[in-house]
């Protein structure tokens, strides 16, 4: 099994507010992408990791990846318009001896290397394709119009998290799916579902949400510290 993990780094970070590229802004003083590209490289089984950049930045994201020494094989490629453009692109560049992937947002730097190891597993044991998620705590609600139409049924609603794992083969074909029928999806998964193939779930975890508006970066500022007290004790 050769493992390769895509780095979807090429948004700006439009909700996070005025500054530079999401995947590039600081927490705890190293950037968001080091933490992400940090936490695959450490997990176990994870081979070559392959960070898509913004377009014209890829030279600035190799300096920053090689001043933060990345323990692993990073690799960087150019990103695309949308998120699931940089990851088609990404996974056009992998080489052929790789056969599962992950796709792991920069915007979730604090994802455990335990959570990236258990989703690889997870596909080692048979699944071609799984996601990591959590159950909803908020009653979701469908809104038209500033109006409510419909109230889910919060049992069964889970809240879906990176890194995503499948095998290669079963990733290439619904993404060239997506292509071919101008399917745009927020996540990987969804390109898969699409096609009606299995995606399994494993438990999630909190440090694995996404920093999307400043709060979340708040937040997570606070979990590293919580990380690092228990490191020093
Ligand atoms: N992403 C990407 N290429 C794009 C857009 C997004 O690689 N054209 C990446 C982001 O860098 C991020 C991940 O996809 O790591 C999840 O996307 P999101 O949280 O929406 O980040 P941004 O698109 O940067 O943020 P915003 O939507 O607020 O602009
Ligand atoms: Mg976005």
């Amino acid at each position: 099994m050769r493992v390769a993990a895509i780095v979807p780094a090429a948004g700006r970070g439009e909700r996070l507010g005025p500054g530079a590229p999401k995947a590039l802004r600081l927490l705890g003083g190293v950037p968001l992408l080091v933490h992400a590209v940090r936490a695959l490289a450490l997990a176990r089984l994870v081979d070559v990791v392959v960070v898509a950049a913004p377009a014209g930045d890829e030279a600035e994201v190799r300096g920053i990846l090689d001043a933060y020494e990345a323990p692993a094989d990073v690799r960087v490629t150019t990103g695309g318009a949308t998120r699931q453009e940089s990851v088609r692109r990404a996974l056009e560049s992998l080489e052929p001896e790789v056969d599962v992937v992950l796709v792991h947002d920069a915007a979730r730097p604090l994802a455990p290397s335990q959570l990236v190891d258990d989703v690889v597993s997870a596909v080692a044991q048979g699944a071609e394709a799984v996601v990591p998620a959590l159950p909803v705590a908020d009653t979701i609600k469908r809104v038209e119009g500033g109006r409510v139409v419909e109230t889910l049924r919060r049992d069964g609603l889970y809240a879906v998290q990176t890194p995503q794992g499948f095998t290669r083969a079963l990733l290439t074909r619904a993404h060239d799916a997506a292509v071919i029928d101008g399917f745009a999806g927020t996540d990987d998964a969804s390109l898969v579902e699409r096609l009606g193939n299995a995606v399994v779930v494993v438990p999630g975890h909190p440090e694995a949400a996404k920093v999307t508006h400043p709060a979340d970066l708040a937040a997570a500022e606070s979990a590293l510290s919580q990380r690092l007290a228990r490191r020093e004790h």
